[in-house]
C-alpha cells in the first residue's frame, strides 16, 4: 500500500510539472511579439490579388498588421509575429527567408565623423564634378535641421529631372525647408513605434527634422555648402565645406530616441533607390551578422544592384582588432582618420614636464604657463575611489576640489559630463585622461570650464606626479595652456583611435574598412538647442 501510494503521488508530481511546464512554453509562444522582415517569393502572386499588400496580409492573421511593404532594394513586408506565427509562415511555399530585427545604433560620438570636411581651394576633380551638382546623395539618418546655412540653395541650378522623390511635411517641417539643396525629406517610424509605442512628441519630432544632431551633422559633411566665416568656439575658422557642395541631399530619418529599427532603415533604402538617389551614405551599425540576416547588408545590396553606390561608417569600437562592422563586400566601409589639423592645450606641470593634451574650450584662459594651480587626481580622495576618479555625477566632494585642477579618468560618463561635474565641484579646471584601453587617442571636446584632453601615458605621468608630491610633502602644482589651431600637423592622416579596425569577422579574406576618410574633430552644421558641439564619449 504505502509503496503504491507513493508511486502515485509521484506520478502525479511528473503530471503536475510536465503539465506547468508545457504551459508556461505556450505562454512564451503565443505572446512574444518580434519584428521580422520576410523575403518573398515576388513573382508568385496569384493575381487574384489586386496588390503585393493584399497577398501579404492574406499570409498574416487578421490581428497582425504590416509594418513596411519592400518592393525596390527588397521584396517583402515586415510584421510584428509571435514566434509560432512565424514559424507557420516559413511554411508556406513563397516565403524564402524571416530576418528577426535588429536595433541599430549611431555611429559616432557626436564628434567624429565619416567623411571630411574640406576648404575651398583645392579643386581638381571636384571641379570637373561641378562639385557634385548632378548628385543626388540620400542620407539615411537622424533627419535635418534644414535652416543652417550648409543647406541653403543660392546659386544651384533646378533639381535633376530624374528625381523622383518626395518632401514630406509636418508642423515643424513645413515645405519651405526643402529646396534646390535638400531636395527630398522623408521619415520612418513604423518598425521603431511598433516596438517602443508612440513615441513623445515633446521630445522628438514626428517629421523629418532632426532633434539628435548626427544626421545635420553627417549631411553637412557629405554635402554642405560653402560657410564662411565658421569656427567652432573661435576654433578651425575658416571656410568651411562638405565633400560635395553643390551636390544634392535626400534626407531619410530612421534613428530615434530608442535607436534605429531594421525593417525602417530598409524602408530607407527601398525608398531612396526608387526616388533616384545615386549615393546613399550611412552612418549607423549594430553586431556583425552574417549578410543574410543583416538588413543593412540587404539593402545596400539591392541599392548596388540598381546602380547606387553604398557608403557606410566602419564604426567606432576601436582601438581592439574585429572591431569593424557594416563589413559586406559591396559596401564602401569608412574608417576615421586625423586631419593634419590640431588644437593643442598643454598641461605643464610644477615639475617642469609638459604633457601635451588637445581642447576646444573657447572661455577665458587659465593665464600664462607661469601661474599655477593646486592639482588633485579625483581618485585619490578617500571613500568611493573609482567613481570619484571617473568624476561621475555627485562624486566629488567640493571640500577636495575647490578652486583646484582636478585629474579625471575616462570612461562610463562622457567627457563633457565629466567637466560639468567638476565645475559644479568648485574645480577650477580639469585634466581627463585616457585609460589603457583608449591609448593616446585624443578627441577635443567643447567643455565648459578650462579642461584638456591627455593620453593614457600622459595621464600616469600626471597621477606618478601627484603621488611623488604627497610623499615628498608638498604641493603638487600645475596649469592648462590652451595654443588655439596648429595646421600643418604631421604625420596626417593617422587612423583614428576609435576607428573600428579589421579584421573582416564575416569575410577574412576581404579587407576592411576599405579606406578612411577625415573624422577626428570636424567642424560641421548642428541643431539649435543640442547638447554639446563635438563630444560625447
Ligand atoms: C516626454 O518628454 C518630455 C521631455 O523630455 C518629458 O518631460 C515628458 O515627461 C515625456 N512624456 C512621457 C509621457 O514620457
Amino acid at each position: 500500500m504505502s509503496s503504491s501510494s507513493t508511486f502515485l503521488l509521484l506520478f502525479f508530481i511528473l503530471l503536475l510539472s510536465s503539465s506547468s511546464f508545457s504551459l508556461s512554453a505556450n505562454v512564451d509562444n503565443d505572446h512574444t511579439l518580434k519584428t521580422y522582415v520576410v523575403k518573398v517569393h515576388y513573382d508568385a502572386k496569384p493575381s487574384i490579388f489586386p496588390t503585393h499588400k493584399h497577398w501579404y496580409e492574406s499570409s498574416l492573421s487578421s490581428s497582425t498588421s504590416l509594418i513596411h511593404t519592400y518592393d525596390t532594394v527588397f521584396h517583402g513586408f515586415s510584421a510584428r509575429l509571435t514566434s509560432s506565427e512565424a514559424q507557420q509562415l516559413k511554411t508556406l511555399p513563397h516565403i524564402i527567408a524571416l530576418i528577426p530585427e535588429q536595433v541599430r545604433h549611431l555611429h559616432t560620438t557626436r564628434s567624429p565623423q565619416f567623411l571630411g570636411l574640406k576648404t575651398s581651394d583645392s579643386a581638381g576633380l571636384l571641379k570637373e564634378s561641378d562639385f557634385g551638382s548632378d548628385l543626388v546623395i540620400a542620407v539615411i539618418d537622424t533627419g535635418i535641421w534644414p535652416e543652417r546655412q550648409s543647406f541653403n540653395d543660392r546659386d544651384l541650378g533646378p533639381v535633376p529631372a530624374k528625381w523622383k522623390g518626395q518632401c514630406v511635411t509636418a508642423k515643424d517641417f513645413p515645405s519651405s525647408s526643402c529646396n534646390r539643396k535638400v531636395i527630398g525629406a522623408r521619415f520612418f517610424c513604423q518598425g521603431y513605434e511598433s516596438t517602443n509605442g508612440k513615441m513623445n512628441e515633446t521630445s522628438e519630432f514626428r517629421s523629418p527634422r532632426d532633434s539628435d544632431g548626427h544626421g545635420t551633422h553627417t549631411a553637412s559633411i557629405v554635402a554642405g555648402r560653402y560657410v564662411f566665416p565658421a569656427s567652432t568656439l573661435g576654433y578651425a575658422r575658416g571656410l568651411a565645406s562638405g565633400m560635395a557642395p553643390k551636390a544634392r541631399l535626400s534626407v531619410y530619418k530612421v534613428c530615434w530616441n530608442a535607436g534605429c529599427y531594421d525593417s525602417d532603415i530598409l524602408a530607407a533604402f527601398d525608398s531612396a533607390v526608387s526616388d533616384g538617389v545615386d549615393v546613399v551614405s550611412l552612418s549607423v551599425g549594430g553586431v556583425v551578422v552574417p549578410y543574410y540576416l543583416d538588413a543593412i547588408a540587404i539593402g545596400a545590396f539591392g541599392a548596388s544592384d540598381h546602380g547606387v553606390f553604398v557608403s557606410a561608417s566602419a564604426g567606432n569600437g576601436g582601438p581592439g582588432g574585429l572591431t569593424v562592422t557594416n563589413v559586406a563586400p559591396w559596401v564602401t566601409s569608412v574608417g576615421a582618420g586625423t586631419i593634419d589639423r590640431d588644437f593643442p592645450a598643454d598641461v605643464h606641470l610644477g615639475n617642469g614636464k609638459i604633457v601635451p593634451g588637445v581642447s576646444v574650450y573657447g572661455g577665458p584662459g587659465l593665464g600664462g604657463p607661469e601661474k599655477k594651480y593646486s592639482l588633485v587626481y579625483a581618485g585619490s580622495e578617500e571613500g568611493d575611489g573609482y567613481s570619484a576618479s571617473l568624476c561621475l555625477e555627485g562624486s566629488l566632494d567640493p571640500k577636495y576640489v575647490e578652486g583646484k585642477l582636478v585629474l579625471c579618468d575616462r570612461g562610463i560618463n562622457s567627457r563633457a559630463a565629466k567637466g560639468e561635474v567638476v565645475k559644479k565641484a568648485g574645480g577650477i579646471g580639469m585634466i581627463l585622461a585616457n585609460g589603457v584601453f583608449d591609448g593616446e587617442g585624443l578627441v577635443a571636446d567643447c567643455h565648459l570650464l578650462p579642461a584638456t584632453a591627455v593620453g593614457a601615458s600622459g595621464g600616469d605621468e600626471i597621477r606618478k606626479y601627484i603621488s611623488d608630491a604627497e610623499k615628498a610633502k608638498s604641493p603638487a602644482i600645475a596649469t592648462i595652456v590652451f595654443k588655439g589651431t596648429r595646421v600643418n600637423v604631421k604625420p596626417a592622416p593617422v587612423v583614428a583611435s576609435f576607428s573600428a579596425r579589421g579584421p573582416n569577422p564575416e569575410s577574412p579574406e576581404i579587407l576592411k574598412p576599405d579606406v578612411i576618410a577625415p573624422g577626428l574633430n570636424i567642424l560641421a552644421a548642428w541643431p539649435d538647442k543640442v547638447g554639446t558641439i563635438w563630444g560625447s564619449f
